[in-house]
């Protein structure tokens, strides 16, 4: 089939290579001509895992094209809009993007169009757009029809997630739009009780509501992990308590900083601006929201407590900028937020990321001056003697314990295991451990 897929942003631009591998024929559009340039060379903006492979592989069998042309993506049947819906003043999704889109594509319309929903929007976008659409066709010979298909795609896994997803939920009111969406994934030979029909406004709410329930399991076990070191429990082994029960499961029960990046924060305010509005909300997700700015507070807290008033001599090495790992994103990043606070309290910060280009670093913490980048894991600086792990990076993991000799260790993350540190002569400090 012939798609078009409006932006090329982190989810367009996976959807659409995704799509092309599967068989599709895919016209990728995006406004920035430089970001399209590269791209038509296969090179991606932004690091994800296993996508350059296979937007090289559409661009070289032809299925993947990329234009900045409305009038080409609209030839397509059927056109996603996968443009960012950043976070507005008011906590609502800012739709400008979104709503431009529609209308640099209308002008170009003459034929039945069906335009799929990708970006995340607020609840009642898609009646919205199905009513516009049906006042603007009235005396035209050609129809359009809006039909919502959120992402569920995790950074650093978005291309698995796509090829082989836990559910696809196509929220559309017309039966035979559905069927058309539905055979769009024909290909990924996926079982049939993962694709989820249902109304436009139930796939609005889904997605809302999934990342709204993560995000509180999250600030539910950070929570937990506060009575945890008051009673000298640890949360490593109330995670597995506590996760085997199947009803419950191990999946983002991780104590640590919080959850930040691109969805969980932006989408929170979203659910939590509409119930807002409409007098409905009882706080619970205000609260998630809560948890999750004081945990990061409640960090520093401990940091301060170790050192008292020495802290402002201490020089600390910093491991991970990005918000999780296996991603470059340092969008709502709680390591960022570490470090920019830290960085008043402190003498002077290392900052190490395995992925996270230096100059991309040193522009989101504004050219702070105490703080350095570093291209390698340990400092040479003999001066330092705190490390703190901010992103759960695989490679921190692995320590040498030969140069960390007389360093105290905070582990945001709580990765690593205190008796083995402690063997080493290392003080260890985790989150509820
Ligand atoms: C999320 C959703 O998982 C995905 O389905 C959605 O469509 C987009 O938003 P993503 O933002 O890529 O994906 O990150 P995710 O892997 O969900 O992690 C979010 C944050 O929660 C990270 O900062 C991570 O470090 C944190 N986290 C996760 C925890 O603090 N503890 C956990 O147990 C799990």
């Amino acid at each position: 089939m012939k798609l078009s897929v409006i932006g090329c942003g982190y989810v367009g631009l996976v959807t659409g290579a995704c799509f092309a591998e599967i068989g599709h024929e895919v016209v990728c559009l995006d406004i920035n001509k430089t970001k399209l340039k590269e791209l038509s060379r296969g090179n991606i903006p932004f690091h994800e895992r296993g996508l350059k492979k296979i937007v090289l592989n559409g661009i070289k069998n032809k299925r993947l094209s990329f234009s900045s042309s409305y009038k080409k993506a609209s030839l397509s049947d059927i056109i996603f809009i996968c443009v960012d819906t950043p976070m507005g003043s008011n906590g609502e999704p800012d739709l400008r993007n979104f709503y431009n889109v529609r209308d640099s594509l209308k002008q170009h319309f003459d034929s039945d169009k069906i335009i799929v929903i990708k970006s995340t929007v607020p609840l009642g976008t898609n009646k919205k757009l199905a009513d516009y659409f049906n006042k603007y066709t009235l005396n035209k010979n050609y129809m359009i029809s809006v039909c919502s298909n959120p992402e569920f795609l995790k950074e650093g896994d978005a291309v698995n997630d796509f090829m082989k997803p836990d559910r696809i939920v196509i929220g559309c009111d017309e039966e035979n739009i559905t069927l058309i969406i539905n055979k769009l994934y024909k290909n990924l030979n996926i079982a049939k009780k993962k694709f989820i029909f249902m109304s436009p406004q139930s796939a609005e709410l889904t997605k809302y509501a999934s990342n709204s329930f993560l995000a509180t399991k999250i600030s539910f076990i950070n929570e937990i992990s506060r009575v945890a070191d008051h009673i000298g429990a640890d949360m490593h082994q109330v995670k597995d308590g506590m996760g085997s029960d199947e009803r419950i499961g191990h999946d983002f029960l991780n104590a640590g900083l919080g959850f930040g990046g691109s969805c969980f924060p932006k989408d929170l305010a979203a659910l939590n601006a509409y119930q807002r509005k409409n007098k409905i909300s009882s706080g619970l997700l205000e609260q998630t929201v809560k948890v999750n700015s004081d945990q990061i507070k409640y960090f520093i807290k401990k940091i301060q407590n170790e050192y008292l008033l020495d802290l402002k001599n201490q020089r600390i090495l910093v491991w991970g900028a990005a918000f999780k790992p296996n991603t470059d994103d340092l969008r709502e990043s709680m390591s960022i937020k570490a470090v920019k606070k830290l960085s008043t309290l402190a003498n002077h910060l290392y900052l190490y990321d395995p992925l996270c280009r230096k100059s991309k670093i040193l522009k989101e913490l504004k050219n702070l001056k105490n703080i350095t980048v570093l291209d390698k894991k340990y400092s040479s600086d003999k001066r330092v003697k705190c490390l703190l792990i901010c992103t759960e990076f695989d490679e921190f993991k692995e320590l040498n314990f030969k140069l960390l000799n007389g360093y105290k260790i905070f582990d945001g993350r709580n990765i690593l295991n205190r008796n083995k540190v402690e063997k080493n002569g290392i003080e260890y400090f985790g989150i509820g451990t």
